[in-house]
């Protein structure tokens, strides 16, 4: 692991017990309740059959022997058959803060990922459809995922499974044929191929004859027609440019763009593979995979008219990512509305006899809905996502204007700023729950928000600054410091938080919820702003100031790199 200390094993490096090996001691010993006993603690009762003593007894035993060497305990102490080991806080706290330092933007990396990927299906918005609030959360929480895998070790590859065919794409070159042009549609872009689909479905109410015609034109996309395929390049690329820019606002990337459309040669493998296993029932002309032993509805694969459907390509696509990156796991990042579609799919690849199955999962999530009335909507019910950040940039640079009169970059400093309210909105409740999103509430300084966090890392920033020794500039170690001025509750809470970051990290993975980090990073900045009351940082005595400093330092980087790996920007001034 790159420099993330492991003090549990330090600590049973130190203990002695016949007959045990220092893994299995590893494995016993816990972070006690109360921590003021002590940092951590191994319970002696498991021994006691074993050396035949009570547990009261080896305890005391095990410390004398400790006890008798050089260690780097403050306190080894035993009660009530417990062993408790306290750290010497002051050279603890020196090693971390400086390791921060020395480590900056890589604290909290790890190897742990080695050798596997993960391939994570996310954003995956809709061709020629609006990129609306419905795909925030699946776009900023796949991208967060994306950057802590890679941050852990692991290879992580970003799938856009881009929602690029179907029969809307008729409809869209039925609506295009009849009131669009080449020129108006590439000038209005993602808006204009909106307002046509929204003006087809109110013609087709009326004329039933539409939906014929877009049919015949889906299929003349799927037959290879020149003119339906061009004009679905068209309006995949119209969509594209715009969804990138939105995308470039959240900084979130993709390794593959390879959306249903890619799947379409890709298919009948597959279900050939399932006719052969015996898989496949005929029902009405149409070929299901039965699952009423499963409790499930089948899974529909191919309609009577021989079309194939979301699921078909969705059962294409696990095994072209099986062959083509070996993924450790495969994770989709797609609202609980989904949830039995990825049950069916999964179960039918466990039916199929893959053991990797079970490597596939679905990683559902809530909805997000606007306060009433914070919003006019431009079409029907939708609301753009990009309508929802240039507001809350909006908002953001009248908060800066009035707080901040004398900033320097205020256009850009409350793009940050909005753009990061948003997304870290979106990733603060854990995921499962449905949000609703406020402008007020999102951007409120004092909150529990992105720009409460941004905001304390650059009053860290800002103290740098001011400061007469340029901490950021001396190298780890080498920092005249007088680390006892440290030595306080508000100092310790923060460093201590400060030392589960990388710890953070991987159960964000665990439990895929960047709320976690989220979370943390809400207490980082708490701790941060209550040491700041507590202590004046530039002290008269240059000990004291860098001791302090390096803190202020630290918790600078953690902050920043928490804040990045959520896709969000810290400005060093706001
Ligand atoms: N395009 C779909 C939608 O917007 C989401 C696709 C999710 N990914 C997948 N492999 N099915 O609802």
């Amino acid at each position: 692991m790159l420099g993330m200390r492991d003090k549990k094993r330090e600590v049973a490096e130190y203990i002695e017990i016949e007959g045990m090996p220092m893994e299995a001691i590893y494995e016993l010993i816990e972070r006690p309740q109360d921590l003021s006993k002590g940092d951590y603690a191994l319970p002696c009762f498991r021994f006691a059959k074993t050396l035949r003593k009570s547990p009261v007894m080896i305890a005391e035993e095990i410390k004398n022997k400790i006890l008798d060497k050089s260690h780097p305990f403050e306190s080894v102490e035993a009660i009530n058959g417990y062993l408790n080991f306290k750290f010497d806080k002051k050279k603890e706290s020196l090693y971390l803060i400086e390791n921060i330092r020395k480590q900056g933007a890589k604290y909290g990396s790890s190897d742990e990922g080695k050798g596997k990927t993960v391939c994570i299906d996310y954003s995956s918005i809709n061709i020629a459809k609006p990129f609306h609030i419905g795909h925030l959360m699946t776009t900023v929480l796949g991208g967060a995922l994306y950057r802590i895998y890679k941050k852990r070790g692991y290879n992580a590859v970003g799938i856009n499974h881009l929602g690029d065919w179907g029969t809307q794409f008729g409809k869209l070159i039925v609506a295009y044929k009849m009131w669009g042009d080449e020129k108006t549609i590439r000038e209005t872009g993602i808006m204009g191929l909106n307002d046509l689909y929204v003006k087809y479905h109110r013609e087709a109410e009326k004329d039933k004859d539409l939906d014929d015609k877009a049919r015949a034109w889906f299929k003349k996309i799927e037959d290879g027609d020149k003119e339906a395929l061009k004009l679905f390049e068209l309006f995949k690329e119209l969509t594209l440019v715009e969804v990138e820019k939105v995308y470039k606002r959240l900084n979130i990337k993709f390794d593959s763009y390879a959306g249903e459309s890619f799947y379409n040669d890709k298919m009948e493998p597959v279900l050939n593979e399932l006719r052969e296993k015996g898989l496949i029932e005929v029902s009405e002309g149409a070929e299901i995979v039965n699952l009423d032993e499963y409790q499930m509805p089948p899974c529909l694969l191919v309609r009577s008219d021989g079309a194939t459907l979301y699921a078909t390509r969705d059962l294409a696509a696990a095994f072209y990512r099986k062959k083509t990156y070996d993924f450790w796991k495969n994770l989709y990042v797609v609202a609980y509305q989904q949830n039995l579609h990825f049950k069916q799919v999964f179960k039918v690849v466990e039916l199929m006899g893959y053991e990797w199955a079970k490597d596939l999962i679905h990683i559902p999530f809530g909805m997000v809905s606007l306060e009433s009335g914070s919003m006019s909507t431009r079409a029907g019910n939708v609301v753009w996502l990009k309508d929802v950040l240039d507001r809350s940039e909006e908002q953001s640079l009248d908060i800066i204007k009035a707080k901040s009169p004398h900033l320097n970059n205020k256009e850009t400093v409350s793009k940050q700023v909005g753009v990061g309210a948003v997304i870290f909105f979106a990733l603060s409740s854990g995921r499962i729950k449905d949000t609703v999103f406020s402008y007020d509430e999102v951007l409120n300084f004092d909150g529990e928000t992105g720009p409460y966090v941004q905001y304390t890392n650059a009053r860290c920033n800002s103290v740098l600054r001011k400061a007469e020794v340029d901490i950021k500039n001396i190298p780890s170690g080498e920092i005249e410091a007088d680390f006892s001025s440290i030595e306080n509750e508000s100092s310790y809470t923060l460093i201590s938080i400060l030392e589960q970051f990388g710890e953070i990290l991987s159960i964000s993975l665990d439990k895929y919820e960047p709320s976690i980090l989220t979370r943390y990073l809400i207490d980082v900045a708490k701790a941060f702003n209550k040491f700041y009351l507590e202590n004046r940082i530039i002290d008269g005595k240059l000990g004291v100031s860098n001791a302090r400093l390096a803190l202020v330092c630290s918790t600078a980087v953690v902050l920043k790199e928490g804040l990045s790996l959520l896709g969000i920007e810290a400005p060093e001034e706001m």
